[in-house]
């Protein structure tokens, strides 16, 4: 049971603290070409700064299983030991790629609710589907081929299919379904890395151009994109694949049962939820690191679902 003294309003501001340090660590990185030690940067800030909020916090979504993290692995406290008892889903550097070759979009990602409001998700891919606000819900599906989604979605919005744009990984194992999409006269918006940036774009059209996402990714990104959902709104669906029996054992330990579940956002995150995240290189829905020779200047996103609010912060530090 959710304890009932998960004060999301105070602690929110903590976790925006956690997320920018993430970043700042990361940023001496950027464009280094060494993915490794900027992902290590950005887990040893975040880790440090999570040990400083007043919480009984359980790593949730975090850097992998005990044997493979020795830090943020799933299912480590954090935290000071004394406040609620709360859940946390973390990427301490979403598109570590992204950032060793200074190319756009690589956040720091964290969300935090309380004990049992996310999903346990196993380290496998997700077949995931999102879109904006605004629309009927389920008008798109999974189980629906992707040229039926962007008809139904052009349909929706009173517009001809060639103005959707679906947010794409690049990958070999999407090359049918990226033909499917163009066939249908859809854009694409093809991204190297970084599928929670890609899902979160669907939540500001307007501002990013992207309409809808679809295709296979991260499991664990795949809750974070949820929560971030919750609170920006839109809707969202994911369906875990599996391609051995390692992965299937994966998803018993975490607890699954039903291995072909759709999982819409509210069952992936099932209660309200703070989540923040900082901008490491540029991106559409948010500025990277600025660095100036004495200081570095963030930018963070943080977002209440109860309340629907959406605060972005601006934080200019002194280069150590
Ligand atoms: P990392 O930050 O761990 O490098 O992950 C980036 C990412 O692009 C995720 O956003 C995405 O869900 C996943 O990797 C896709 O996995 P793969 O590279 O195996 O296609």
């Amino acid at each position: 049971m959710a304890k009932k003294d998960f004060n999301d309003r105070t602690l929110s501001l903590g976790l925006a603290r956690v997320s920018e340090h993430a970043a700042i660590a990361s940023a001496e990185w950027i464009g280094r070409g060494d993915e490794k030690a900027a992902d290590q940067a950005a887990v040893n800030a975040m880790r440090e700064q999570l040990n400083k909020l007043d919480i009984k916090g359980v790593v949730v979504i975090g850097e992998g299983e005990r044997d493979e993290a020795p830090m943020l692995y799933i299912g480590e406290e954090v935290g000071s030991g004394t406040g609620p008892e709360v859940d946390i889903a973390l990427d301490p550097l979403e598109g570590t790629t992204l950032t060793a070759k200074d190319m756009p979009n690589a956040l720091t990602v964290i969300a935090m609710g309380p004990r049992g409001s996310m999903l346990h998700a196993p380290d496998v891919y997700m077949e995931k589907l999102a879109i904006g606000p605004g629309f009927p819900e389920n008008i798109v599906s999974l189980d629906q081929t992707p040229g039926e989604r962007v008809r139904l979605l052009a349909a929706a919005k009173q517009c001809t299919t060639k103005d959707i744009t679906v947010c794409v990984l690049d990958r070999p194992r999407h090359e049918a379904m990226i033909q499917e999409l163009r066939d249908t006269g859809a854009a694409i918006r093809l991204i190297t890395d970084g599928d929670v940036a890609g899902i979160i774009h669907c939540a500001e059209a307007d501002k990013t151009g992207i309409d809808m996402y679809m295709g296979l990714g991260g499991a664990p990104e795949g809750v974070l994109a949820a929560a971030a959902l919750k609170c920006m709104g839109g809707q969202m669906w994911g369906r875990l694949t599996f391609r051995n029996d390692d992965e299937k054992g994966r998803a018993a330990k975490a607890g699954i049962t039903d291995l072909d579940r759709i999982y819409s956002r509210d069952d992936m995150v099932t209660a309200d939820v703070i989540f923040a995240a900082t901008g490491v290189t540029d991106g559409s829905i948010l500025p990277g690191i600025v660095r100036e020779p004495t200081h570095l200047t963030t930018e963070t996103i943080l977002m209440r679902s109860k309340t629907g609010s959406v605060r972005r912060m601006s934080y200019r530090n002194p280069r150590h």
